[in-house]
């Protein structure tokens, strides 16, 4: 155990969480003669809050105070780890009214092997992909584990849960609580003839929680989407959905050659129907301007309190307009503070 890095989040604790003078020295010096750390449901609850601030790739983190916290580290059954992530899955959801919330499990002996808790399936067919290319490799293992294939382009994967290293086990998440927004477009009726639908959730289950002095594997947790993920991502990477020649055809933009602009343009359509889509269905979402804007409110915040701003330039600067947000203007350091998540090896 590295007591100087339990120490310091400790102190951080005492102090954010106005605990009583000591209670970091009292708390180690506890640890130390026990050899075992195992955190209070209210320091893992900061310490999760705390690893969403030092994310340095996340534009939401204004919101870090107000993640919920489920502490599920005695759940140890594959039926009641299922059961308590699709309570998950509800309370984020919540109708539309997405709540940033992260459960945790056991530090050693779950793992959830999804990536995301909804996501949808990949299939790599003799006609080409079907479905989320990102999704391939982990589609065929839950084929191989016995799931049904359904071969469209919008089937959830099922929940791929591990207890104390054995095989995992395959539970379909209740389809009435995947909640799902189809794509319409403001003025063109024909934009909802793609097809396209996304998740409202997007629930991160495949990143480890650094709680500084344990690590927790299994630790899902969700914000709610900035339009760009999906509609300059999901929709449009060439090796996602690639739908920019589909769009460009349906508002009949010239694609004869690349500087038309044609894909700049359809990257516009197809982000403002994101955008209204979720809002029609009632589902929270932040386009990227007003996220900016938030980012820029937390770094104020941050420096009022004395702490330095971390950020991953490269990816807070969203994959639109990205010069139109301050922080394409400055520099960012890159410097990682504990607790915080990280990614870890896939087990498949
Ligand atoms: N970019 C990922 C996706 O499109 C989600 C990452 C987390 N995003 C968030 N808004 N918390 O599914």
């Amino acid at each position: 155990m590295n007591y100087d890095e339990i120490h310091s989040f400790l102190t951080i604790y005492e102090q954010e969480t106005k605990q009583s003078k000591g209670y970091a020295d009292a708390r180690l010096a506890e640890i130390k003669a026990k050899g075992d750390y195992w955190q209070t449901t209210d320091e893992l609850t900061h310490a999760a809050r705390v690893a969403w601030r030092n994310s340095n790739k996340c534009i939401g983190r204004l919101f870090w105070q107000s993640l919920h916290v489920f502490d599920e580290r005695k759940t140890l059954t594959h039926d009641t780890i299922f059961e308590r992530l699709v309570h998950h899955i509800n309370f984020a959801t919540n109708g539309g009214k997405i709540r940033p919330t992260i459960t945790v499990f056991h530090p050693e002996r779950v793992r959830i092997w999804n990536e995301q808790l909804v996501r949808y399936a990949g299939y790599d067919t003799a006609d080409g992909i079907i479905g989320d290319p990102a999704s391939v490799a982990f589609t065929k293992t839950c084929i191989d584990l016995g799931w049904q294939p359904k071969y469209g382009r919008f089937d959830v994967l099922p929940l791929v849960i591990q207890v104390n290293g054995t095989l995992p086990r395959l539970y379909d998440v209740p389809p009435a609580c995947v909640l799902e927004v189809p794509m319409t477009h403001p003025t063109n009726e024909q934009f909802a003839n793609l097809g396209l639908r996304w998740y409202a959730v997007p629930m991160i289950s495949n990143m480890k929680l650094d709680g500084a002095g344990v690590e927790y594997p299994a630790a899902p947790f969700n914000g709610w989407y900035m339009g760009t993920e999906i509609g300059a991502r999901n929709f449009a990477d060439v090796d996602r959905y690639n739908q920019l020649p589909a769009v460009a055809k349906l508002f009949g933009l010239d694609t004869s050659t690349q500087t038309t602009l044609w894909q700049d343009r359809a990257l516009v359509e197809l982000n403002v129907a994101v955008l209204h889509s979720f809002k029609t269905h009632g589902v929270s979402i932040v386009d990227h301007h007003n996220a900016a804007q938030q980012f820029k409110l937390f770094e104020q915040a941050e420096e009022k309190d004395d702490r330095a701003v971390t950020g991953n330039w490269a990816w807070l600067v969203p994959p639109m307009a990205g010069a139109t947000t301050h922080i394409y203007h400055k520099p960012y350091k890159n410097h990682y503070f504990t607790p915080n998540y990280f990614y870890q090896k896939k087990p498949y």
